[in-house]
């Protein structure tokens, strides 16, 4: 095969920052993508549903003129968040999903929770009214290693969120872990799960082996190769639990290149061409179509896009390694491969 045209594709995690970096990168997304899940995570978060419309606002003010891109809106949950509000945001088309995040386990997560007994009410109103909820799947426990935080957050808050709130719809986001797929596949209807770009492509070795490699290092932080096998597996698989969320994630290369450098691999460039690479040398090129196009809005309850993209095979694709930005330069994710699938 040399040619594949497939929906449209969304993508059902994505980070587009604001100001001069929304500007910089928003087209980057909205070349190739219909619509996008946007993450709530600025400072401050997007609490509040009028705060959600207003970068709504501002998102489709930095999109290129005649972008054929829709923002769909999350609200950052926290232990203030208003039932009612929530509901009636997702009644009126303002937002899509809420976002729990534990506190403290990713960038600019210093107001998610940290009782959960404080957000039951706001998790059984949802789940009344059908509003689906993003999760970051990591405890934050100083005494959990950093490599097995996905696992022990499925055991000791998924599982127990999931069966005292039956019928809430969850999408266990970004998952690293084998223990991930397999609670996804076993989680029904009400579960989904999203899969980044870069750990389809990277297991940590590429992080730490031959230098430190900042531009490697996100969160949840790649596991070792079973766990990245196992994602492989899962979506070129077709299998509806599955789909993609770049967690595309841009931070300005002196803050990835730092002491302590931010968390975040920027995908948004050339994810298409790299996800082509990886369901053919996976021969699963026909599944493409539903991990990137049709599985989310399913899962979402909403249409596939009604227009498609072609992908073409060929000599191998050049694209930027840095995207230029008025906030700095944000280095592209480097897949370690030569691309051969362009967008046309
Ligand atoms: C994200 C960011 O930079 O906002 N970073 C990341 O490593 N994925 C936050 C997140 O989604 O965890
Ligand atoms: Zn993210």
């Amino acid at each position: 095969m040399t040619q594949l045209t497939i929906r449209r594709p969304d993508d059902w995690h994505l980070h587009l920052r604001d100001g001069a970096m929304l500007a910089g990168i928003a087209p980057e997304s909205a070349r190739h993508f219909g619509r996008a899940i946007i993450m709530p995570n600025l400072v401050p978060p997007v609490v509040t549903s009028e705060q959600a419309a207003a970068y709504r606002a501002r998102i489709h003010d930095a999109l290129p003129l005649g972008a054929d891109f829709t923002p769909l809106m999350t609200l950052y949950l926290t232990e203030q968040t208003d039932a009612a509000d929530v509901v009636q945001a997702h009644k009126d088309g303002i937002i899509s999903a809420v976002k729990l995040y534990p506190a403290g386990a990713t960038t600019n997560s210093a107001s998610g929770v940290t009782d959960f007994d404080k957000v039951r009410g706001v998790l059984d109103a949802m789940a009344e009214a059908g509003v689906p909820l993003c999760v970051h799947g990591e405890v934050v426990d100083p005494d959990i290693d950093i490599f097995d935080r996905e696992a022990v957050f499925i055991d000791r808050v998924l599982d127990p969120i999931r069966k005292a709130t039956p019928g809430l719809r969850v999408i266990m986001e970004h998952i690293t872990t084998k223990q991930g797929v397999d609670y996804a596949r076993s989680g029904g209807e009400t579960l989904g799960a999203t899969i980044t770009t870069h750990h389809l492509v990277i297991n940590r070795n590429a992080i730490l082996v031959g230098g430190i490699k900042p531009h490697y290092y996100c969160l949840p932080v790649a596991k070792r190769e079973e766990h990245r096998l196992a994602l492989r597996e899962a979506a070129t698989s077709g299998d509806a639990t599955f789909f993609l969320g770049t967690d595309s994630a841009p931070h300005i290369d002196p803050l990835k290149e730092n002491g302590c450098g931010c968390a975040g691999c920027f995908t948004a460039t050339n994810t298409m061409s790299i996800l082509a690479e990886v369901f053919e040398q996976d021969e699963a090129l026909e599944n493409l179509e539903a991990f990137a196009s049709l599985n989310g809005p399913a899962f979402y309850g909403l249409e596939p896009n009604g227009t498609t993209i072609t992908l073409t095979k060929g000599d191998p694709v050049a694209y930027p390694t840095k995207i230029e930005t008025g906030d700095g330069p944000v280095t592209v994710f480097d897949p370690m491969m030569p691309l051969h699938w362009r967008v046309s």
